[in-house]
């Protein structure tokens, strides 16, 4: 897809020196292949590849046709049915090159693959008796030979072979044409999908599964066939998912008036998955934790990252694969769009206000690190060595926000024509992030030239907002002033055109002033503003209109009334998240803990019959840690512990009685997903956790009833995360309590690998060390991995020991899990890479883990580009 080259400067040996692919390099593909017929003769062990494509020469070239290749080689090589000799090809490194000459040929090649050895979870690969595949981005070429590049379209034809016992289930993209017995224990099946499609959309599936069968009309009154294929035990836990599926085909018709396409669709759960889930055309293939749910294993929020991710790989059916990208570096387009029609819906489907505080929580944990630190990218790169690596919080979370902003500045009107005109222009065609823009201009009349930057430049942006008021005029200004810090290859900036939903409040009347859109497109923009007798009250980002980090140094009483008064529900939140971050800042600075504003705030808050349960809840929680480490110039985890426990020991202690209250009147009998339920079990779950926090003498007892007699796992969950947290007797209860309940359920054994990697323990580093010698524990399964160690590298307290212990288990882990598979073992190398946000001492363990890991021999391509870049 690009030209290559190897990096100008680099302090890399040769024979491992990674090559670099860049944005600009893309030339059209050489040859196309407009079908291919694949047959798979499926063993464990031994499956046999075959596949015929017809191929195209594009343009006027003599260029051979040059087939990607990972780890396979060809057992047989035919043109036009001509076997080709040995020397009739070229067998490179990661290329099968064979010289043609007329404008079209038939090519075909065969080849063995073991999916049982292919630990990589790319490819076709082997989990817990399934036989599945993973192509996104370039696993197909681990499958067989062919142009492994998203801009190559072709109609697939497949044919799979296997031992009927063993896999009476044969699944593929597109819709079943045949299946049959062969009459000596193996059978077939044929399907064949009408829609042209890149072969990072292929997927097979092959076991004894059982299904959840379903159906949806749709808006032109075709019925298509739902499955969701589990194993039989798990079927009772997929209504969810397949009412997430229905909700998903018709709100993508309502909003988007985006239709589904083939007679099937079929969604594979899987227990060894790499990511959340894929998109593969008319067959989704889904970690098993995006898919099964019921009350006794699964907490509210695993209810909602299932219906927003199957939401997610359904909407990808048009912003994906109907027009899907022309490279990798277009991955926003699909995924960033994607994210923001998630997010929608879910919204739709619960609360605009709680959901939007839950998005903006999680681009502030991932995203705005990343773009603050030596992996920081734009959500359009310019480059990559491993496009494993480039699947980040940037291209999708803030490329999600881009969209919200493209949104909020042409309306929802023509914004809904701006989707219209792109669907319609670019269906069937891989398209770049210019012309989804292009689109919404075409369609609006809106010049997005500067927008455009969002696109180029990496890096949050800082807004200072300064409020000033003229008592003889009654005229408030407001000056707004961007400054874009460097990112690594952006030294300086373009200012960019950053959408702000701002309101001036009348103290006397908070909450009653009617909003505008400042757009701020220059370094500064100043507007002057009438009509206020009083120095008002400045109420900006509302609904977090633009991903940038606000400095408007309000005071504590200012924040204190837009706590309480902001009619917008996310500029209310952030208030008083503001108000806990100014006086946790202050104490860790060494001032007094002036805990007195945040209480009374809480207090008003839990007071305030108006509001909905969900939001309060998520207002009265105290910052995490990682975000307040993200408000100091030198991060101080242990200051920063100290402080926030003090706090919510603080609060817990005032406002002791009115927690208790909540948590008993948040108490429900019987397990509901209504909103008010869902509502309750959040508050009663704060409302536990502040009570602990109190030292209240019977708040263990407290947890542990709550833990022991819940119904539901998002009360026994949480209560186990809060005794987890302590030193009580009831917290090695609980754990043994949970583990012999569930040691069987791997998603649920799981979150107690989590929680406990989570906890503030004083030990809490020594447990985790324990934990990854325990039997359960394994590294060739991701989930069970990153519940370990990736809730470890998030836990900012326990990870950053000054000690550096926390860093030389994750390194380790990282060697010991590259080896296994790549993709998970890179995934934990950003946070060692966050080394230049703390002290000399920590800062120095950190590198001196990264270049342990630089040095060692065999290290992967994805390892070695974040190694590199984190090392700087
Ligand atoms: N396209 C998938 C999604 O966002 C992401 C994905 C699934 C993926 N599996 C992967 C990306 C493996 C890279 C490698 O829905
Ligand atoms: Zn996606």
């Amino acid at each position: 897809m690009a030209d290559i080259s190897t990096p100008p400067t680099s302090a890399l040996s040769a024979a491992s020196a990674p090559v670099i692919i860049r944005r600009e390099a893309y030339r059209v593909p050489d040859w196309l292949v407009p079908d291919i017929a694949l047959t798979f003769d499926l063993d464990p062990d031994a499956t046999i590849v075959t596949a015929r494509l017809s191929v195209t020469r594009n343009g006027e070239h003599d260029r051979p046709l040059r087939l990607d290749r990972d780890g396979i080689s060809p057992t047989r090589v035919t043109v036009d049915g001509v076997d080709l000799p040995e020397g009739g090809y070229a067998l490179e490194e990661e290329a099968l090159v064979i010289p043609l000459t007329g404008g079209a040929h038939v090519v075909e090649t065969q080849t063995t693959l073991s999916p049982i050895a292919n630990t990589k979870l790319m490819g076709l690969y082997a989990s817990g008796g399934l036989l599945c595949t993973q192509c996104e981005a370039e696993g197909f070429r681990r499958i067989t030979f062919f142009p492994d590049r998203p801009d190559v379209l072709s109609r697939y034809d497949v044919l799979l072979r296997a031992d009927e016992g063993d896999y009476p289930i044969l699944l593929a993209n597109g819709d079943p044409v045949e299946h049959g017995s062969f009459g000596d224990g193996r059978h077939f099946a044929r399907w064949t999908d009408p829609f042209p499609k890149p072969c990072y959309l292929f997927a097979l599936v092959a076991g004894d599964l059982s299904c959840n069968t379903d159906s949806f009309t749709t808006m032109s009154g075709r019925t298509v066939k739902l499955g969701i294929w589990v194993k039989e035990g798990d079927l009772p836990r997929t209504d969810h998912a397949m009412k997430a599926l229905k909700d998903s085909m018709a709100w993508d018709e309502t909003v988007y008036g985006r239709e589904y396409d083939l007679d099937v669709f079929n969604i594979v759960a899987v227990s060894d998955f790499n990511f959340g889930a894929m998109e593969n055309k008319g067959l989704n293939i889904f970690n098993s934790r995006y898919i099964l749910a019921d009350p006794e294993t699964a907490s509210d929020l695993d209810y909602d990252a299932v219906e927003g991710v199957v939401a997610h790989e359904y909407f990808h059916n048009w912003s994906g694969n109907r027009v899907t990208c022309r490279d990798w570096f277009q991955l926003s387009l699909k995924e960033g769009f994607t994210v923001y029609r998630d997010q929608n819906f879910s919204a739709d489907m619960g609360s605009h206000a709680v959901k939007r505080i839950e998005d903006v929580r999680m681009l502030r944990a991932g995203q705005f690190p990343e773009d603050a630190g030596p992996l920081a990218h734009p959500i359009r790169p310019e480059s990559y060595m491993e496009i494993s690596n480039f699947y980040t919080a940037t291209i999708y979370n803030k490329g999600a926000e881009i969209i919200r902003m493209i949104a909020l500045i042409l309306g929802d009107a023509a914004f809904r024509k701006g989707t219209d005109l792109y669907f319609d222009r670019h269906d069937g065609e891989a398209a770049t992030c210019e012309d989804f823009v292009k689109a919404m201009e075409d369609a609006s009349g809106v010049d997005l030239t500067q927008f455009r930057l969002w696109y180029s430049q990496s890096g949050t942006p800082r807004v200072s907002a300064a409020l000033s008021h003229d008592a003889a005029t009654g005229r408030a200004s407001l000056t707004l002033t961007q400054t874009l810090p460097a990112t690594p290859g952006q030294p300086v900036k373009q200012a960019m055109a950053i959408p702000l939903r701002v309101a001036l409040f009348d103290p006397q009347a908070p909450g009653q002033a009617a909003e505008e859109l400042v757009m701020l497109d220059r370094l500064s923009v100043t507007i002057t503003r009438p009509g206020h007798a009083k120095p008002p009250v400045l109420s900006i980002n509302r609904g977090f209109s633009a991903p940038v980090i606000v400095e408007a140094n309000r005071s504590n009483a200012d924040l204190a009334l837009l706590s309480a008064h902001d009619d917008d529900p996310f500029g209310r939140y952030e208030a008083m998240q503001q108000l806990m971050v100014n006086v946790l800042m202050a104490h860790i600075a060494g001032d007094r803990l002036e805990s007195g504003p945040v209480i009374e705030a809480i207090r008003r808050t839990l007071a305030d019959p108006a509001l909905d349960g969900a939001f309060v809840a998520e207002a009265v929680k105290l910052p995490g840690e990682a975000y307040l480490g993200d408000q100091m110039p030198v991060v101080d985890p242990d200051g920063i512990h100290a402080a926030r426990e003090a706090l919510q020991a603080e609060i817990g202690r005032v406002l002791e009685d009115q927690w208790r209250a909540l948590h008993t009147a948040s108490a429900r009998k019987g397990f509901s997903l209504s909103p008010d339920a869902k509502a309750a079990r959040r508050l009663r779950n704060v409302a536990l956790n502040f009570l602990v926090a109190s030292g209240a003498k019977d708040g263990p007892a407290i947890a542990f009833a709550q833990f022991d007699g819940a119904d539901n796992m998002t009360e026994r969950q949480s209560a186990l995360a809060t005794l987890a947290n302590g030193t009580s007797d009831e917290r090695e209860a609980a754990l043994d309590i949970f583990y012999n309940r569930y040691s069987k359920d791997a998603l649920v054994l799981d979150k107690w690998f989590q929680t406990q990697a989570f906890s503030f323990h004083p030990d809490t580093v020594e447990l985790i060390e324990e934990l990854a010698r325990h039997k359960d524990f394994t590294l060739a399964n991701p989930n069970r991995a990153r519940a370990l160690y990736g809730a470890f590298s998030g836990n900012q307290w326990a990870f950053n020991r000054a000690d550096g212990k926390g860093y030389r288990m994750v390194g380790d882990f990282i060697l010991a899990v590259d080896a296994i598979n790549p993709q998970v073992a890179a995934r934990m190398v950003p946070p060692l890479g966050r080394w230049r946000r703390f002290d000399e001492g920590r800062a120095a363990l950190m590198q001196a883990q990264l270049r342990r890991i630089e040095d060692s021999a065999d290290l992967s391509k994805d390892v070695r580009e974040q190694v590199v870049k984190s090392l700087g």
